[in-house]
């Protein structure tokens, strides 16, 4: 084992260390492999959370090896989007990486993943990138296929036995599964639960964006889903969905989206029956542009 590209964790606080190029990944992970040490990858475009950390450290209870992968990708931002004001901060991240208990993090250049001539692209058919974020009229199907490639390659560098996701981006996660099982990628998917704050807010990089008011106001949207879960569970689903909606539209958000789904083909669902229904959120607030979902079990 290569063993000054891991985490000293004889350290109480260890920092993990960068890796910039895909060489250095690949040896620092053939090491890691001819050691027969599983690996876990955490996908991120950094500015951690306690949401990505959530991810981290459930990599770290599963996995012989923790990379994290740091790295804005601009290919999933369409053109206005916050590419430019993505907030970061490295260091920041190398340190709560390391304490979650990542072993490296994965942060190359622009140039390392998309060298002069990239021109390659996965793209999931429309059923599951044309709805809700995929509107053409919202982030359109583009976003998905920035996630998917930048995703794929992700998993070709690390070739990790499993990678680590968040529910409250479900749709990127029906997507991630769906090419996954598609494309043959010989990893296991876990989605884990949305981390919250304690007023229910879902956690984002992109709160940072949100000042006091705005920050305040943004509660509506956890306790909107809230109320649409109470409702369908009263086998109310589509008047919930308009109570939802005004209790949004009370706190001065107006919806771009309040719909309910099938978590994995992201067809409509009318009603609670034996499966599992996504409802899914998107609002801009403020400057923020926010999502979140609820996942609703039938009987629990
Ligand atoms: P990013 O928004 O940084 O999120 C990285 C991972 O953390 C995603 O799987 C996301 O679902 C998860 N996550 C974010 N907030 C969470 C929360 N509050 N609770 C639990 N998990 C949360 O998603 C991306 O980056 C990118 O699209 C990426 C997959 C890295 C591809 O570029």
């Amino acid at each position: 084992m290569n063993s000054n590209l891991l985490a000293d964790t004889s350290r109480p606080n260890p920092v993990a260390p960068a890796l910039r190029s895909k060489a250095e990944l690949r040896a620092a992970l053939a090491d890691a492999r001819r050691d027969g040490r599983s690996i876990g990858l955490v996908p991120t475009m950094g500015f951690l959370h306690e949401g990505h950390l959530s991810l981290v450290r459930a990599a770290r209870a599963e996995c012989g090896l923790v990379v994290v992968s740091v790295f804005v990708n601009p290919t999933q931002f369409g053109p206005g989007e916050d590419l430019d004001r993505y907030p970061r901060n490295e260091d920041r991240d190398l340190r709560l990486a390391g304490e979650a208990g990542a072993d490296l993090v994965f942060a190359p250049p622009v140039a390392e993943v998309y060298p002069e001539g990239f021109c390659t692209a996965v793209e999931i058919a429309g059923g599951l990138t044309e709805v809700l974020d995929g509107d053409p009229s919202r982030r359109g199907p583009g976003h998905f296929r920035g996630v998917a490639t930048v995703v794929a390659k992700l998993f070709n560098l690390a070739q990790p036995d499993a990678a680590y996701f968040g529910q409250k981006d479900a749709q990127q996660a029906a997507v991630i599964r769906r090419m996954a099982r598609d494309l043959d990628f010989p990893v296991r998917i876990e989605v884990l639960p949305t981390v919250r704050e304690p007023d229910g807010l879902a956690m984002s990089s992109r709160n940072a964006y949100l000042g006091p008011a705005e920050r305040e106001r943004a509660t509506a949207l956890s306790r909107a889903l809230a109320t649409v879960e109470r409702c369908a569970r009263e086998d109310a689903l589509g008047i919930g969905l308009e109570a939802g909606r005004r209790e949004l539209l009370e706190a001065g958000i107006e919806p771009e989206y309040l719909e309910a789904r099938d978590p994995d083909t992201l067809e409509r669902v009318k009603a609670l029956g034996d499966r599992p229904v996504l409802v899914a959120l998107a609002a801009q607030v403020g400057p923020a542009r926010l999502i979140d979902n609820v996942l609703i079990h039938p009987n629990t």
